[in-house]
Order: structure tokens, then sequence, then C-alpha cells
């Protein structure tokens, strides 16, 4: 198992310049006043306690963060002036924003700035050099720090300056939120504990097979689910009316369910299903079997007979990764697949007999639609970084802390 430099390796704090790279591409809108507001503040939260930690013990607060996806340019709605507010709430200190990520006018603030103030960088994505993780970019953040640490696993499948770079230039830990990822990661596939079941829902095989391919060489059971089982079922001959189906990949669908044979992983797929002629809430619906799939309908969510079987295949499991939903379930009834099985997921997890991680957009939204968020091991905030560590790549971000 791989060990990781965490803030007790960097050594003494007092009075060093310690740069964070966090994560703050949090969603926004403007309220009814036009003011731009945070709609969800994990991700600041999540790095208050590294923050509040380092300045009890006398260091000086530097965090750098991208937002959105500038391009190397500087375009002002995508500055993180609009986080220092919210960043000094989460806290509860004085943010000092600054115009710039690097360079002179950064240290002369620092030079002059009050022992219990945070300093926040312009977005690094204002400069080019960050995506192609420039050598002088990297060593021109570095030279405003004494100690770098990482607590932005969500941005650590990218090999940016700010989150690999910089790494090599100076001494580096990741931080206590990145930590806590790691460990639960670790737990859930690195080294779990068996059975091993994983849930991958969603809407489209396309996106999500090479999580696929890796993980039926890791766990004992894969249910499958969302407009995803579908093209599964469509590759074995079962009419899905006018489900959203992938039908050209029906080879590469039974080429996993051979693979998943040679692996001894059982692949749970639906044997009931809801159907609907309309993709809209409350639509009238009705529960089939596999062979009942009218040409005009849809299957919209999976059937309760299946739902029953996954729960009880669920209480023998001893961990479960989780990414994605079961079925439509942005649209009652086609929630009920997924709140059942999260929520029997809870239940175990609360009880101490399953250990549950799960992350990913929808599936963060989906579990709290059921409400069992704060039941479960460790949800994940990262989206397209949980999704490269279910398909077993190296993340280059967290790869440069090891020991
Ligand atoms: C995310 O929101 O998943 C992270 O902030 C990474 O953003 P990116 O996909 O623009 O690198």
């Amino acid at each position: 198992m791989a060990q990781y430099k965490n803030i007790d390796d960097l050594g003494a704090l007092l009075g060093k310049r310690v740069l964070i790279r966090a994560d703050l591409n949090v969603p926004m809108k403007k309220d009814q006043d036009g003011k731009t507001i945070v709609t969800d503040d994990t991700r600041i939260r999540s790095v208050t306690p590294t923050i509040i930690y380092l300045m009890e013990k006398g260091a000086q607060v530097i965090v750098m963060s991208h937002f959105d996806r500038p391009k190397g340019k500087i375009v002002p709605e995508m500055s993180l002036e609009q986080l220092a507010q919210p960043l000094a709430d989460a806290i509860k200190k004085a943010v000092i924003f600054i115009n710039d990520c690097a360079g002179d006018a950064v240290t002369e603030t620092l030079d002059a700035m009050e022992d219990d103030a945070v300093l926040l960088l312009e977005n690094v994505r204002f400069h080019k050099g960050e995506e192609s993780n420039d050598p002088d970019f990297a060593q021109a953040l570095a030279d405003n720090a004494d100690y770098y640490i990482n607590e932005a696993f969500s941005c650590s499948h990218r090999a940016h300056a700010s989150t690999e770079g910089i790494a090599h230039l100076i001494p580096s830990a990741a931080g206590f939120s990145m930590e806590k990822e790691l460990v639960a990661l670790e737990n859930a596939l690195g080294n779990p504990k068996r059975p091993l079941c994983a849930v991958v829902g969603g809407a489209k095989v396309s996106s999500k097979l090479d999580v696929l391919t890796n993980l039926v060489e890791k766990v004992d059971h894969l249910i499958i689910g969302g407009g995803m089982a579908n093209t599964f079922l469509a590759a074995q001959g079962i009419n899905v009316g006018s489900s959203l189906c992938e039908h050209d990949l029906a080879d590469t669908a039974r080429a996993i369910l051979t693979k998943a044979k040679t692996q001894n992983c059982t692949i749970h797929l639906p044997t009931d299903l809801v159907v609907a002629k309309e993709f809209k809430a409350q639509a009238d619906n009705r529960v089939v079997g596999l062979n009942d799939v009218a040409r005009d309908e849809m299957i919209l969510d999976v059937g309760p007979e299946t739902v029953v079987k996954l729960t009880e295949m669920l209480d023998d499991c001893k961990t479960l990764i989780w990414n994605g939903p079961m079925g439509a379930f942005e649209i009652a009834p086609f929630d009920r697949a997924t709140v059942t099985l999260a929520q029997a997921a809870g239940k175990l997890t609360k009880a101490g007999t399953l250990i549950s991680v799960a992350g990913g957009g929808d599936t963060v939204a989906a579990l709290n639609h059921a409400g069992v968020s704060d039941q479960f091991t460790h949800i994940s905030t990262a989206g397209g970084a949980f999704l490269e560590w279910m398909e077993g790549k190296e993340l280059p971000g967290v790869k440069v802390l090891e020991k």
C-alpha cells in the first residue's frame, strides 16, 4: 500500500509560508439580487481544517486554485476573487485576494500581511504554464512558498503545474482532506474487505468503458444500472424499445460480460424493469419483465424484484463502491431503485458491516436525494479524478505525494 507524505513530514511550520492547492471550482449561481453565490460549498469546507491547523501552528497560509476552464487567458468571470468571501466565511478569518498567482506582487503582499489572514491567489489557469505543467511556471509558484500542500484530490488527475510540477520543487505533502480521501479509496479498491461490490450506473457505457473493464478484474459483484444497463440487455438480444441505448457497443458489452466470467466477477443486470412512454415526472409507468418492453416504451428504472435481489446480495458484502444512478433518479417515481439501494447501503454502513465509498457528480446528487450522504463511509466530491481512480489509472497529483 502506498504511503503518502503528510503535514507532519513537512517539519516546523512556525513562520513558514505554506501554499495549499485547493479545488475552489465550486458551483455558483446568481441570486435574486444578481449577486453570485456558491450553491455547494463542500469543496471550500473540505480545505478548512488544514488552513486552520497551519495558522494555529504559526504558518502563513496561501491558497491557490483554478476556477472553470479559462485556457491560459484572463477571463474576468472566472476570477478567484469571487471565492474570497466564501472562503473567509468558511475559515472565519480575513482573506486577502491578489490578482495574480506568482511573481513580486505576491511576495510583496505576503511580506506586508498580518499573521491572522490568508492570501488567496488568482486563478492559476489564467497562465498558460499551468495546464502545460511548465517548469518555469511551477518554479514561479514555488518561489513564494516554503512548503506545498495538495488538498485537491478532485484535480489530481491533471498533471498541471499547481498539482504536480510544484510538488517536485519544495517539500510537499497531502493535506488532511486529501489524506482522508486516499485512505478511503485505498480501503475501497486497493486493499478491500471482500466481498467487494461496485455499482456503476449512468447514461452511457461509452463514458465508463475503462471503469467497467478495470472493475471486472477487481470486484466480486458488479451491478450495472441506469441507461448503460440497456446496452447490456440489448447486447443479449433483449428488446429495449425506445430506451436510451448504445446499440453500436453491443460487442463491447458482450466482451465485458465474457471477461467478467473469467475473472469470477458476477455481473448483475436488471431482471425486471420500470417503463414509461414519456420521460417526465409522474409519467404513466408499468413494471415489466425483460421480454415485455413495448416498441414505444423507455426503460427508466430497475424494477422492484431486481432491487430486492440486489439488496439481499449487498447484505453479504463488506465493501461497496458506487458511481452513477440506477435509473432516472431526477424524476419521480423513477428514483425508486436508486433510493432503495442507497438507503440499504447507508443502513449497512451505519450498522458497521459495510464500507461504502461513492463519487462522481450525479452520484453525490443521487445520494443526497436518497438522504444517505452522511451515512456513507466516504463520498468523494471529485468527478473526473474519481472516475480515473475507478479506471485504475495513476493520478499524477497523488503519485507525486508518495513517500
Ligand atoms: C472538477 O470540477 O472536477 C475539478 O475542479 C477539475 O476540473 P477540470 O475538469 O476542469 O480539470
